[in-house]
């Protein structure tokens, strides 16, 4: 499905307040990898809510291969958007509330899809055979139980449960040690085909997989830029708040001294290797 915003701006209805988007434009093509990025309070949050159509644009239109959201709103139709996006919160563990972590697991798509019983575990088997984790095991205990890994790995499952062809991360890897991110992103970077749109303070750990970075700062879009075309824009994301992700400021000062002849890399693990190899 793609998906195009067009001049969305987003107010809260509390009276006094500024907006929490204005007039951001940008379209985004079934298969595509993207990163939000922007500081704190800038709007990426309410982007997302947008995207999955949990609230309505205050002013423009969000496009649907083409539909409106306000036409499909009037229509009663947002759901058969909504199922076919997969949706990560921000620290979704805050979220649990059902007694076992198999019924956490299940919920959207028991929601959403009129699905019998054997077919929802043979899902459930299958995706958590993925994560490692056993859905026997997932039907005797609670959710809380889980470790914090475990319970991010659970609620990153529930959302591909229905095989969604839009997959939205708020903050996937926040407060994850190293060894549980890296599992995520590596679980992230095999979905072929399904576009994902990831929140993250942290674009170092998701430059590897992403196509393109879009920029919030102050409610506004500020960056609009495919990977390759990052390292020129350093400087001017900067001056909206966006720290640059360090394997590409060390290549930006590498060039800057005349140090070249590695070809442009976007992890830190590979920058090494070219460096090395250089010595
Ligand atoms: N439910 C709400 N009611 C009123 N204002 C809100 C609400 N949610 C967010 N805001 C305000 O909207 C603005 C954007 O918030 P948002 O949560 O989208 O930012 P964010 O970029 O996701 O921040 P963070 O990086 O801290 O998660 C902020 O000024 C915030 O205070
Ligand atoms: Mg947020």
């Amino acid at each position: 499905m793609n998906i195009e915003c067009i001049n969305v701006s987003y107010l809260y209805e509390i009276p006094g307040d500024e907006w929490a988007l204005r007039d951001i434009s940008f379209s985004i093509r079934q298969g595509e990898k993207i990163a939000v990025i922007g500081p704190a309070g800038s709007g990426k949050t309410t982007l997302i809510q947008l995207l999955d159509a949990l609230i309505m644009p205050t002013k423009g239109d969000i496009r649907y291969d083409g539909e409106s959201v306000h036409t499909l709103s009037k229509a009663r139709k947002l759901t058969s958007i909504r199922r076919r996006i997969g949706v990560l919160f921000q620290f979704p563990e805050h979220q649990f509330f059902h007694e076992t972590a198999y019924e956490e697991l299940t919920f959207s798509l028991r929601n959403f899809f009129n699905l019998d019983e054997r077919e929802i575990e043979r899902r459930s088997r299958e995706i958590m055979e993925r994560f490692g984790m056993d859905v026997g095991l997932l039907k005797e205990i609670s959710p809380f139980r889980l470790s914090s890994g475990e319970k991010r790995k659970l609620a990153l499952a529930s959302a591909l449960l229905s095989a969604p062809e839009i997959l939205i991360l708020d903050e996937p890897t926040a407060g994850m040690d190293a060894s549980g991110r890296g599992e995520l992103i590596k679980m992230v970077s095999c979905l072929q085909d399904t576009t994902v749109i990831l929140v993250t303070h942290n674009l170092e750990d998701f430059l590897p997989i992403v196509d393109r970075c879009i920029g919030i700062s102050h409610a506004e879009l500020v960056a609009d830029i495919r990977r390759e075309h990052l390292m020129d824009r350093l400087s001017s994301l900067l001056s909206s708040g966006i720290v640059s992700p360090l394997v590409l400021s060390i290549q930006d000062r590498l060039k800057s001294e005349g140090v070249g002849g590695c070809p442009e890399v976007y992890e830190m693990k590979r920058l090494i290797e070219c460096l090395r190899a250089k010595l």
